[in-house]
């Protein structure tokens, strides 16, 4: 029987086997492994890919969040963080491990990014920051967001662009990553733009706050062994994967566009009781999400047909039982859309080593649902 599954990152490798080993046999036998040329290469090339100033490599998507949230969320009377529910709990990982408390707010349903009114009405003179999440590879219109909060007097509030699903993503006149005082983005494999192992980056157009994030990510050190600011850490990109990474950023533009395609397709022909989540304002397809009623009905239906499913992601923030009992609040219009959401989300297979075939079964697995 067919089996599709969610990804293969066995199929990426092959087809990039050969840049793969002379990378890995270029970089292993420099005996430069940790913060060289590599890492400089790659963070200048990827800070003009998204027409950032600023680049710095860091461990991983969550080291970045934790590290933009220590830089910008400086005053102990306002150590709130406004964000949504059901980005997978990576923003409420990094604010639990800093104390920062989180505050969620909804989401506009058609494409599960957060609702910008709703997001200026839970603001107040304790937020520290808003980390708005490019959910599905979805843009946020944060220059809206930055005017809302402006009219309502917040312009001071920081906004961080959560981008690991959002890797080369335009819209609203620039792009993911250009907008935030910081952006974040994580280059684990699945990603659309992924290493072979874990990394991460922090980008930013404010020379301070780079200096900041460059200095919180190696030990909190100005230069070697010197101490200057608090709550530093050891957050790298490796030499290995910051070479990997800028080989694949020049395959990142075609992958998007292969991904955008295979969701065209599957919209074409899926669309009994489906609803495919979009952004209106730019996709990079990172995931391929339905809003269905019958949810397990449809995963059924495709699983029994060889077709892989996920749901991103099962359990808001809010209801995670290892948050049980830590401290949270709920913005003031609730979360209703995230709660009937988080029952009717289902992710499809979408990677752009998907072969035409398993694409058009895909397809046919989807046309032949009725609700
Ligand atoms: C939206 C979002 N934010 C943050 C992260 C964290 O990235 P990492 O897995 O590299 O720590 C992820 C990744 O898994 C993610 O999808």
């Amino acid at each position: 029987m067919t089996s599709i599954p969610m990804n293969n990152l066995r199929r990426r490798y092959l087809r990039h086997e050969a840049d793969l080993l002379r990378i890995s046999r270029d970089v292993l036998a420099s005996g430069n492994w940790i913060s060289g040329p590599h890492n400089a290469a790659f963070c200048r090339e990827f800070a003009a890919a998204t027409s950032v100033a600023y680049c710095i490599g860091v461990g991983n998507g969550s080291d970045a969040l934790e590290i933009a949230l220590r830089c910008v969320v400086t005053d102990p009377a306002r150590r709130e963080v406004v964000t949504v529910a059901n980005a997978g709990g990576y923003t409420t990982t990094a604010c639990r491990l800093i104390g920062l408390t989180p505050v969620y707010v909804d989401v506009v349903e058609a494409s599960q990014l957060v609702a910008i009114d709703q997001t200026v009405a839970a603001v107040g003179p304790a937020t520290g920051a808003v980390v708005v999440t490019h959910l599905y590879g979805g843009l946020v219109d944060v220059p809206a967001l930055r005017a809302a909060l402006r009219s309502a007097g917040f312009s001071g509030v920081p906004i961080i662009e959560d981008c690991a699903q959002a890797h080369g993503l335009r819209g609203c006149g620039a792009g993911a990553g250009a907008f935030g005082d910081l952006a974040t983005f994580s280059f684990y494999p699945t990603k659309n733009l992924g290493g072979l192992g874990d990394g991460g980056a922090i980008l930013t157009n404010d020379a301070a706050l780079a200096a900041q994030v460059a200095r919180l990510r190696m030990y909190g050190w100005d230069g070697k062994y010197d101490v200057v600011t608090n709550g530093g850490r050891n957050s790298r990109l490796d030499e290995l994967q910051a070479a990997f990474l800028a080989a694949m950023l020049s395959h990142l533009e075609a992958d998007n566009e292969r991904r955008l395609s295979i969701i065209d397709a599957y919209r074409a022909a899926g669309t009994d009781g489906i609803e495919w989540v979009s952004s209106p304002h730019g996709n990079v397809g990172h995931l391929a999400v339905v809003l269905t009623n019958d949810r397990d009905r449809l995963a059924k239906h495709l699983n029994a047909r060889g077709v892989a499913t996920a749901i991103h992601f099962p359990i808001l923030d809010c209801d995670q039982t290892g948050w049980a009992g830590a401290v949270q609040r709920i913005g003031p219009a609730g979360i209703d859309v995230s709660r009937r959401s988080v029952k009717r989300i289902l992710s499809v297979p979408c990677f752009p080593e998907m072969s035409d075939d398993e694409i058009a079964h895909v397809c046919d697995a989807l046309g032949s649902y009725s609700a």
